[in-house]
């Protein structure tokens, strides 16, 4: 089958209380990691591509990577999505581009302004059989250095979400419940705002939601990379548990990129320490793309909650 949009996977999704795992792809290996881990787990995936990742790998690269993803496995139901677009004319370029669901990222922007631009995502992307997902409330890590109260104050309002999914006719809305980018989450004790959770979910009955900065750091892949030589400290993700739970409670798609980084960087550093006369790539890349494929694949059984539900 050709790339698809995640229309039919939400709602599957959501009526089976599983997520369909989004993961963020930069170069060859971990596309690869990624769509093999699927296959093999005989699940529906995203791959998504942020603007950095287009810029890093090139437009061209990223979508013909995808288009390779589905050669391989044509059976595999595969969405090709950006990741935190920011502006409209990025999301018309992958539209145009042939990705079949685009991120209109507008968190930033004060309310008014973000159903504007998101509307506007809205009515170009569906014009062209393309999926939209926006963002309202901001994600905020303890790097950015912020009292919990301010924190909280940043989570997504239930009637605010209401209000913005009826005015932009979005297809999948991210929400702010606590979690945040990056490998540090948190300082204290891991905690999400389920009850907000359970009001949107509610209120929004039905409709997919969508949960970013869900990486789990693993402690066992941090203390790999730092033990050749990493000095990744304090590092903190969400732990599996509460994500099966979101993925019970309406979150029907899982923002992983983090958790692919530290595997793959934790396996790079391993094999050039333990060979140091090593240099042909292949012999550290080869590993690295074992173990995003491994991460994947475990997000896939254990933490997604999708393989007791659904097979392709
Ligand atoms: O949420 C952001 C993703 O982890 C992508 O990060 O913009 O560095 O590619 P990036
Ligand atoms: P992590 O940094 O937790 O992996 O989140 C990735 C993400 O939300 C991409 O949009
Ligand atoms: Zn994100």
């Amino acid at each position: 089958m050709p790339l698809v949009t995640s229309k039919e996977m939400f709602k599957k999704a959501y009526e089976g209380g599983y997520a369909i795992g989004a993961f963020n792809i930069n170069n060859m290996e971990i596309v690869q990691a990624i769509v093999e881990a699927a296959y093999e787990e005989k699940s529906p995936v995203i791959l998504q591509a942020s603007a950095g990742a287009r810029k890093y790998a090139g437009p061209i690269y990223i979508k013909k990577l995808a288009e390779a993803a589905v050669a391989m496995y044509p059976e595999l139901p595969i969405v090709i999505h950006l990741d935190h677009g920011e502006t409209f004319e990025i999301c018309k370029e992958c539209i145009d581009d042939g990705f079949t669901s685009v991120m209109i990222d507008g968190s930033k922007l004060p309310f008014e302004e973000n159903i504007k631009l998101t509307k506007k995502v809205v009515d170009y992307a569906h014009s062209k059989g393309v999926v939209v997902e926006a963002e309202l409330g901001k994600l905020a890590g303890v790097e950015d250095n912020i009292k919990v109260s301010e924190r909280e104050a940043t989570f997504t309002d239930p009637e605010q979400a209401v209000e913005f999914v009826e005015r932009t006719g979005i297809d999948s809305l991210a929400i702010a419940i606590g979690t945040s980018h990056g490998a540090y989450k948190f300082k204290g004790e891991p905690r999400l705002d389920f009850e907000r959770l359970k009001t949107i979910a509610e209120k929004l009955k039905g409709f997919p939601l969508v949960l970013h900065g869900a990486s789990s750091v693993p402690q066992y892949i941090v203390e790999r990379a730092n033990n050749y030589g990493g000095k990744i400290d304090n590092a903190r993700g969400v732990p599996e548990d509460m994500l099966r739970k979101s993925a019970q409670m309406g979150i029907c798609k899982i923002n992983i990129d983090t958790d692919l980084r530290l595997a793959m960087t934790a396996t790079i550093r391993e094999q050039l320490a333990k060979d140091p006369k090593e240099f042909d790539p292949r012999k550290y890349l080869g590993p690295a793309r074992d173990a995003v494929k491994e991460i994947v694949k475990h997000k896939i059984r254990n933490v997604l909650g999708y393989q007791i539900k659904y097979k392709i």
